[in-house]
C-alpha cells in the first residue's frame, strides 16, 4: 500500500505549517535517504569503536600489527563517513521536519516515549557530527567537556536511539522500500534529482577532504584541516616540543634511554643507541583526526632491546615519554606490536635526525597504531611480564 503524504491540516495550526509544502517529501524518500544514512552511521560507529578499543583495549580485544595501513584505512573511513553524514542528515531531517510540528505532539504515554527517543536521536546525531568536525579542525575551545569521553558515550546513545527508531519505523520502511514509490508531481526537483544532489554533496566533501590521508589527492584537499605534506621534515605535528614542555630535557646531553627487563636495566646514551643494529621501516603516522602521512623511519628495533634485557618475545612493552602532563605520556605495546620487526625506537626520519617536534631524541613508531600511541621523546621502556 502506498502511503499518501500527511495532510497539512493535521500539523500544528501555526502559519509555519504553510511552509511545509514540498510534495517531494514521502516515506519513500525518507526511507531511501535513511538507508544511506544508516549505512554511513554503521561504518562510522564500527570504525570509531575500533579506534577507541585500540586505545583502551578491553580484555578480549586483539588488534594485529599487520597490515601496517589498516588503522589508516579504518580511521580515514571514520572521518570520511562522519563528514558524509552531514549532507545525508540534512536531507533526512528536511524530509521529515514537518512531522516535528504535528499537533497534538503525542497521543498517549507510549507515543510520548517514542517522540522523546526521536528527540534524543536528533540531539545525539547533531552532537556527534558537530563535535567530530570541531575536533578534526583542532578547534577545542567551544567544547567545555573532554571530547573523547563525550564523543564515545554519545555514540552509544546515538546508536541505541537509532535502533529504537528503525524498530519503530520498520513497517513504514518495509512498505516504502518495497513499493514502487508514490508519483512525484512533475515540475520542480524530482526525487532522483534530490538524491543526486545529496550524492554530489557527499562527493565534493569527500574529494575536498580525503587528501588528508590519500596523499595523491592532497592538492585537492581544500577543506581538509591538515595537509599531510606540511610540517618539519615534511610531516605534520600535533604537539610541539615547546607545547609539551620537553625542550630542555630532550636536548640535555645527559639524556639516557632506560631499558628495563627481567634481565636487568640498560641506560643508553644517544651514541650507544646509534651504535646498535639500525633498521629502517616505511610506516604511516596516522592521527585519530583522520590525517596520515608515510615516512621512512630509522632506528633500533624494540624487539632487539627487549631481547637485550632478557624479555620474552611475547611480552608487552611500556613506553614512557619525557612529557609530564599528558594523557598520552605512556603507551603500551601489545605483544604483536612489541614483537614486530617494523616497530622501532626511531632516531631518524627521511634519513635525517628526528626534528625536536617529531620526538627527538627518540620516538616510538609501530605499524598499525594511532598517532597518539606513537610516543614521542621516549625516556624509558619497560618489558612487562606476561
Ligand atoms: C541520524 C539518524 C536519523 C535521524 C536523526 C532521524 C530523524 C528522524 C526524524 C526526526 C523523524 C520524524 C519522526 C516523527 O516525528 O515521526 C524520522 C522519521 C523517519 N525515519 Fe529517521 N532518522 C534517522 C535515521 C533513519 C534511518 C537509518 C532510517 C532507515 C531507513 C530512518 C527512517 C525513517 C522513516 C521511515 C521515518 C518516517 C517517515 C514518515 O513517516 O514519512 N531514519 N527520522
Amino acid at each position: 500500500m502506498v502511503r499518501v503524504p500527511e495532510p497539512l491540516t493535521r500539523l500544528h495550526p501555526s502559519r509555519l505549517s504553510r511552509l511545509f509544502t514540498s510534495r517531494l517529501r514521502s516515506p519513500q524518500l525518507t526511507s531511501r535517504i535513511g538507508r544511506l544514512l544508516g549505512i554511513a552511521v554503521a561504518v562510522c560507529f564500527v570504525t570509531g569503536y575500533l579506534s577507541h578499543a585500540i586505545q583502551h583495549p578491553p580484555g578480549w580485544f586483539y588488534w594485529p600489527s599487520r597490515p601496517v595501513y589498516l588503522y589508516r584505512v579504518t580511521q580515514g573511513l571514520h572521518v570520511a563517513t562522519g563528514l558524509a553524514i552531514v549532507p545525508l542528515l540534512a536531507a533526512k531531517l528536511w524530509s521529515v521536519y514537518p512531522k516535528l510540528f504535528r499537533w497534538p505532539p503525542f497521543r498517549d504515554p507510549v507515543h510520548a516515549i517514542e517522540r522523546l527517543s526521536v528527540f534524543v536521536l536528533v540531539a545525539a546525531a547533531l552532537f556527534q557530527v558537530s563535535t567530530g568536525i570541531l575536533n578534526i579542525a583542532l578547534w577545542y575551545s567551544p567544547m567545555s567537556f573532554f571530547f573523547t569521553t563525550a564523543h564515545y558515550w554519545t555514540a552509544w546513545i546515538f546508536i541505541g536511539a537509532l535502533l529504537v527508531h528503525i524498530g519503530v519505523k520498520l513497517p513504514i520502511i518495509r512498505r516504502a522500500l518495497g513499493a514502487p514509490g508514490h508519483p512525484v508531481p512533475t515540475g520542480g526537483l524530482s526525487r532522483r534529482g534530490l538524491l543526486t544532489a545529496v550524492g554530489a554533496a557527499i562527493g565534493v566533501i569527500t574529494v575536498a577532504t580525503i587528501g588528508q590521508t590519500l596523499r595523491p589527492l592532497a592538492g585537492l584537499s581544500v577543506l581538509g584541516p591538515r595537509d599531510p605534506r606540511v610540517g618539519p621534515q615534511g610531516l605534520p605535528v600535533n604537539r610541539s616540543a615547546d607545547a609539551a614542555g620537553v625542550t630542555a630535557a630532550a636536548t640535555d646531553p645527559a639524556y639516557r634511554l632506560e631499558v628495563v627487563g627481567p634481565g636487568g636495566t640498560l641506560r643508553l646514551s644517544l651514541a650507544e643507541l646509534g651504535a646498535l643494529a639500525q633498521h629502517t621501516a616505511q610506516l604511516p603516522i596516522t592521527c585519530v583526526e583522520g590525517w596520515s602521512a608515510t615516512a621512512t623511519w630509522g632506528g633500533v628495533r624494540v624487539s632487539d632491546l627487549v631481547a637485550a634485557v632478557g624479555g620474552a618475545p611475547g611480552a608487552s612493552v611500556r613506553v614512557e615519554s619525557l612529557e609530564q602532563n599528558s594523557l598520552y605520556r605512556i603507551s603500551t605495546l601489545a605483544p604483536p606490536h612489541a614483537a614486530d620487526p617494523l616497530t622501532l625506537l626511531a632516531l631518524r626520519v627521511g634519513g635525517q635526525t628526528l626534528d625536536l617536534d617529531h620526538g627527538y631524541p627518540v620516538r616510538l613508531i609501530a605499524p598499525n597504531r594511532p598517532g597518539v600511541l606513537q610516543t614521542k621523546w621516549v625516556t624509558r621502556i619497560e618489558v612487562l611480564q606476561p
